[in-house]
């Protein structure tokens, strides 16, 4: 398909959602560019979107990152994308959704640059409550929004933005951010971003049912193989301290403090104390 503005690499996606089988991803709206794919998701499930719509830009003019962060993207560098989940669940389900939807994107990222344990180069992983890290820069945000009436969810935004083929950043961000190109080992074929979100896609409608219903559980095993802050000493934007040690059901940070107790940490940045 050829969509003005939208690059080949990218402009396959629908037709391989098609192939996969994935009910994420239909139907899949393609842009050169937006304000934000987020907020356009949010606007269509107040009118009715259904459960599986996807939004995908080129290019964002008001990307939209956590605590009110920008989220840039060169136009046709990046990967930005937002799928509409149609889920009722309790407002306490967001925060697993948020990580089930990390681990999606952590894993998609983990096969397209061909990392496997053994090779040597820095693990991708996962930093609470949603980061994509390797050696410790990030390399994809995950941004999470409810769209309420009243009190009930009544459908979920997961916004996910991937660094996928920038090689070089903009100095503020040049020593904290990285990229699929950058991790690729020499013998992957170049990242290409259809494959990349179709493979997020399928991976979180294969998991967001399971978290909805029961929290992280199921996952738990899965997220502390790469948890980044596991076993390291945090401190909260709060100025709390201990040491990390995983990711309880409802997708809060435990953290044992120095006096023993365990505490469960829901909310705020947590800052590796290396
Ligand atoms: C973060 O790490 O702070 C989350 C970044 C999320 C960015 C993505 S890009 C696609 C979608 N649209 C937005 O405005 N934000 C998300």
């Amino acid at each position: 398909m050829k969509i003005k503005g939208v690059h080949a690499d990218l402009a396959r996606a629908p037709d391989l959602v098609a192939e996969t089988g994935s009910t994420l991803g239909r139907p899949m709206v393609l842009l050169a560019e937006t304000s934000s794919t987020n907020d356009l998701a949010a606007m269509a499930a107040r009118e009715g979107a259904p459960h599986g719509a996807t939004w995908v830009a080129e290019q964002q003019t008001r990307g939209r990152g956590r605590r009110g962060h920008s989220w840039l993207s060169p136009a046709g560098e990046g990967l930005l994308f937002s799928v509409l989940l149609r889920v009722p669940c309790a407002p306490a389900r967001i925060p697993p959704i948020a990580l089930a939807s990390g681990l999606a994107v952590r894993d998609a990222v983990a096969a397209a640059s061909g990392a496997s344990a053994v090779d040597g180069r820095p693990r991708i992983e996962i930093k609470w409550p949603n980061d994509v890290l390797v050696g410790g820069r990030k390399l994809a945000g995950v941004l999470v929004e409810a769209v309420t009436m009243g009190s009930r969810v009544e459908a979920v935004v997961v916004g996910i933005g991937i660094n996928v083929h920038t090689r070089t950043f903009p100095d503020e961000i040049a020593d904290i951010a990285s990229s699929v190109a950058l991790v690729s080992s020499a013998s992957s074929p170049p990242p290409d971003r259809a494959s990349l979100l179709v493979n997020v896609l399928s991976a979180l409608d294969r998991d967001v049912h399971v978290v909805v219903g029961r929290g992280l559980g199921l996952l738990r095993g899965r997220l502390e193989q790469v948890d980044a802050l596991k076993g390291h000493r945090v401190r909260s934007d709060r100025g709390e301290e201990g040491l990390a040690s995983g990711i309880d059901d409802d997708g809060r940070l435990l953290v044992r403090r120095d006096d023993g107790t365990l505490t469960h940490w829901s909310a705020g940045e947590v800052h590796l104390i290396r």
